[in-house]
């Protein structure tokens, strides 16, 4: 392998391939030609060593345990910014001015209603319906409401669709709890920012007033800002596969919005929490631990383990430090799920299964227990992280559709079905 051109040795026929360098991390072998000179393709069901994109949005380390927005590491973006300048982060490509950051937050605000028909849509659910696929039906249902930003070929429309998308997520979600506890929606208040306002918007009753706790509004908006964006992991992926066929927007976020929703994904949070909960106490850790390590029990210790994390996820230190600040804030001193979770983390930070599988906390490890204590149920978790990472699946679906090189992505496959075959006459079969 030279420095810009591997070689690939086939039946005694040498197939050179470049080697694509980026600015950090991994380089890459394009293997685009490789079908067509060799009649062979590559094989990576999980994509454990494919590179789908070329992107300079999001980068991750998984060994040192670095995620980087836009070069920017998280752990400064969620202590000294707020959500609304990492949306600007992740769609722009560099920090806002005062002045950028006052008219892209002015912008946002005054999309937050969705249309006064979309409440009637939401008529159509169960009451008992998961806010996810509540979410999953009405953002797709978006695209029937909002026909002058679907049209992906002009800028224009584009912006005006990411907006659209990044203001009435919130809304949308606040709209599914309340449908869920039967209480009235509540309208986005302009007058409060964003996190705020969505705050208001799940927990405000129309018998009193409601004032937002700002300790945990600022803990809420630091969460969204971890949960903002993670390089090509399965839902922006899934965005961006969809976004590759010339998808409007809000059937992209959709699709990505039902993928998240998985429990080995987005739907971990969830998951980790009824886990911690089925534990129940720290005396029954080791049970759980070895149903974990046994390859005949499919349990697995939920919020563990990443793909690109072997090393713990940046994000869960801070996520952890949040909970702590929320449980004081609220007065919460010995939370038992808290309890079960430090142990159970001790415990399996020293055991060698773990270590030697390199399996750390990951994000929603601990955000379960943060979201339980502001008030949310266990089935908006899920909902909380679509609600973030929609400004990171509208980045990189805006990314994909910029390339002049995009094309519809089109993966093929190693076939092991039936050879060609005759058809058998139901009478002779
Ligand atoms: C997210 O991709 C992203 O960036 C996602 C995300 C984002 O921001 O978008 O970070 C958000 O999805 C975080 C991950 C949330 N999921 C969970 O917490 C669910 C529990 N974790 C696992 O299901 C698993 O770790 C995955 C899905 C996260 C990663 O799966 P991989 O990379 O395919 O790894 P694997 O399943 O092949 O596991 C490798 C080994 C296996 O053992 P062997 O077969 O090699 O002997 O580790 C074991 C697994 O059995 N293992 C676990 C485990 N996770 C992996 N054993 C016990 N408990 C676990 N949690």
């Amino acid at each position: 392998m030279s420095g810009t051109t591997s070689q690939l040795q086939i039946d005694g026929k040498t197939v050179d391939m470049a080697i694509k360098t980026g600015s950090i991390g991994p380089s890459v072998i394009d293997i685009a030609k490789l079908y067509a000179q060799t009649g062979m393709f590559t094989y990576d069901p999980g994509f454990t060593s494919t590179a789908s994109c070329e992107s300079q949005i999001t980068y991750i380390d998984g060994d040192e345990g670095v995620l980087l927005y836009r070069g920017y590491p998280i752990e400064q973006l969620a202590e000294h910014g707020d959500f609304l300048e990492t949306c600007y982060l992740l769609l722009e490509g560099e920090l806002p001015t005062a002045v950028q950051k006052a008219d892209f937050d002015y912008r946002v605000t005054r999309h937050t209603m969705v249309h006064e028909q979309m409440a009637r849509f939401f008529q159509g659910f169960r009451r008992d319906a998961h806010p996810m696929a509540v979410m999953v039906g009405s953002i797709g249902a978006m695209s029937a409401f909002y026909h002058d930003s679907t049209d992906i070929s002009d800028p224009y429309q584009r912006m005006v669709a990411s907006m659209r998308m990044i203001a009435k997520m919130p809304t949308l979600a606040a709209m599914a709890y309340k449908y869920t506890v039967g209480q009235p929606f509540v309208y986005p208040l302009n007058s409060l920012d964003y996190t705020s306002n969505f705050l208001r918007m799940c927990f405000a009753v129309p018998a009193e007033e409601y004032k937002v706790n700002p300790v945990l509004s600022r803990a809420l908006d630091r969460i969204f800002i971890l949960h903002a964006d993670h390089e090509q992991n399965a839902s922006t992926s899934t965005v961006r596969l969809a976004g590759s066929s010339g998808a409007n927007p809000f059937a992209c976020i959709a699709a990505g919005t039902a993928c998240l929703w998985g429990p080995a994904h987005g739907g971990a949070n969830e998951a980790a929490l009824k886990m911690l909960e089925e534990i129940g106490s720290v005396d029954n850790i080791p049970k759980y631990i070895a149903k974990a390590k046994d390859k005949n029990d499919p349990f697995r210790l939920m919020g563990f383990g990443h793909r690109v994390y072997k090393n713990y996820d940046p994000r869960a230190k801070i996520m952890q430090k949040t909970t702590h600040e929320v449980l004081n804030e609220l007065g919460i001193k010995d939370d038992p799920l808290l309890d079960v979770a430090m142990e159970l983390e001790r415990i399996a930070l020293s055991d060698s299964y773990f270590i030697e599988k390199k399996l750390y906390p990951n994000i929603d490890f601990y955000s379960g227990i943060t979201l339980k204590a502001m008030g949310f149920p266990t089935s908006m978790f899920t909902a909380l992280f679509a609600l973030a990472r929609t400004v990171g699946w509208i980045a990189q679906w805006k990314e994909m559709i910029e390339d002049p090189s995009q094309r519809i992505g089109r993966p093929r496959q190693l076939y092991t079905g039936a050879p060609q075959r005759e058809y058998t006459p139901i009478g002779r079969r």
